[in-house]
């Protein structure tokens, strides 16, 4: 029986890969902060009952017919948006990420928080050998939605770019921003994360519940770029006013509450505010791609699977640092990889 923000551990017969689609044998999975819409039955589009989980690393064990692209044995990714129909106006444009009927992992389809998952063989991404899974997981999510945002925005090196909401999103958009060569600034609450995010790559922390951030960005000139990924839409409004002239304001997390802003910073000075939403497979290939070649991890907790409610918890309640991922048996067995 479903009920709403309750996750149950379920034994289910194992799933044929149907055509164009494999079987994984997943070996971890992040838990995503969006995860909590699918636990808590308000992700549109949902139905029920439903694995979540869109941070999954595993090895492909069974091809369904005409995949030809991927072997058994191969350690692949799959991400939240799993699947464009390739048939809507925004695929016809090549825009496959804003497709207007994906497969969505953990929401139109089961997710990762399993043994087993079936996936799309067209929403796979390969795994680099440098990375273990429970490294790779966050970043088929949390790392391709801040590494596109900041790579998409148009900035310059050396350009002053702060990310705000040091969670899951937040502490990889802060080693992305350094590792692209901005000046980097990030915006949390309270002084105990500033030695992480400095530890992450931030120059400057600003401890929005002590000083005024946008005040504060304004001071070191104004920022270019601020990567919004906290949960709570009155704090990103608070931010619009530290943008330079021209400067944007880029949504990726996606609060409850609304955004409300003033129109002025906006008119005078020509700044912007607009969402993005995570990558698509090769997005994410080049996130591993860039995050090997860098040196970027995401700092993370592990918990065994069976576990997935108090891990589920313990990003819910602010707790994970910064990262929790499930891990499955075959996850457990799997030996590191050399770095
Ligand atoms: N655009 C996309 O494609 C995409 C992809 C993945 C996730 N998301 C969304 O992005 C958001 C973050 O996800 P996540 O997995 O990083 O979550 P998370 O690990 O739980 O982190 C959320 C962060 O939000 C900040 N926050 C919480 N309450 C706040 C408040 N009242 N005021 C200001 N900041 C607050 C906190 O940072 P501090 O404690 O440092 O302030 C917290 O660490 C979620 O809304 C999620 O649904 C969007
Ligand atoms: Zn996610
Ligand atoms: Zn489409």
């Amino acid at each position: 029986m479903y009920e709403p923000g309750k996750l149950r551990v379920v034994e289910r017969p194992i799933p044929e890969p149907g055509p164009g689609q494999v079987r994984i044998r997943v070996e971890s999975c992040g838990i995503c902060h969006t995860d909590a819409a699918t636990i808590l039955g308000v992700y549109s589009g949902l139905t029920l009952p439903r694995v979540p989980g869109h941070e999954v690393v595993g090895r492909v064990e069974a091809l369904g017919d005409g995949v030809t692209r991927w072997k058994v044995g191969q350690r692949v990714g799959v991400g939240l948006i799993a699947g464009e129909d390739g048939v809507c106006d925004s695929c016809r444009r090549g825009d496959s990420v804003n497709c207007q009927n994906p497969v969505s992992s953990g929401v139109t389809a089961d997710g990762g928080y399993a043994e087993m998952m079936i996936a799309e063989a067209r929403a796979l991404a390969s795994v680099p050998d440098e990375l273990t899974s429970v490294e790779a997981a966050p970043l088929l999510c949390t790392g391709v939605t801040t590494y596109n945002a900041l790579r998409n925005a148009g900035l310059r090196g050396g350009d002053l770019v702060a990310v705000q909401g040091i969670g899951g999103l937040g502490h990889l958009g802060v080693q992305f921003a350094r590792h692209m060569g901005f000046r980097t600034v990030a915006i949390g609450r309270g002084g105990e994360k500033e030695k992480l995010a400095k530890e992450l790559g931030a120059h400057v922390y600003i401890d929005a519940a002590a000083e005024n951030a946008a005040e504060a960005l304004q001071r070191m000139g104004g920022a270019r770029a601020i990567l919004a990924s906290g949960t709570s839409g009155d704090a990103m409004a608070q931010l619009l006013s530290g943008l330079s002239a021209r400067g944007k304001l880029i949504v990726v997390g996606a609060p409850e509450d609304p955004i409300q802003l003033s129109a002025l910073p906006l008119i005078f000075g020509g700044r912007s505010i607009y969402g993005s939403l995570t990558g698509t497979p090769i997005d994410s290939e080049d996130t591993l791609a860039f995050s090997v070649l860098q040196n970027i991890r995401p700092m993370i907790e592990t918990f065994p699977l069976e576990k997935a409610a108090d891990a589920y918890a313990c990003m819910m309640e602010g707790k994970a640092r910064f990262r929790v991922v499930l891990v499955t048996r075959a996850g457990t067995a799997q030996k590191p990889t050399a770095k």
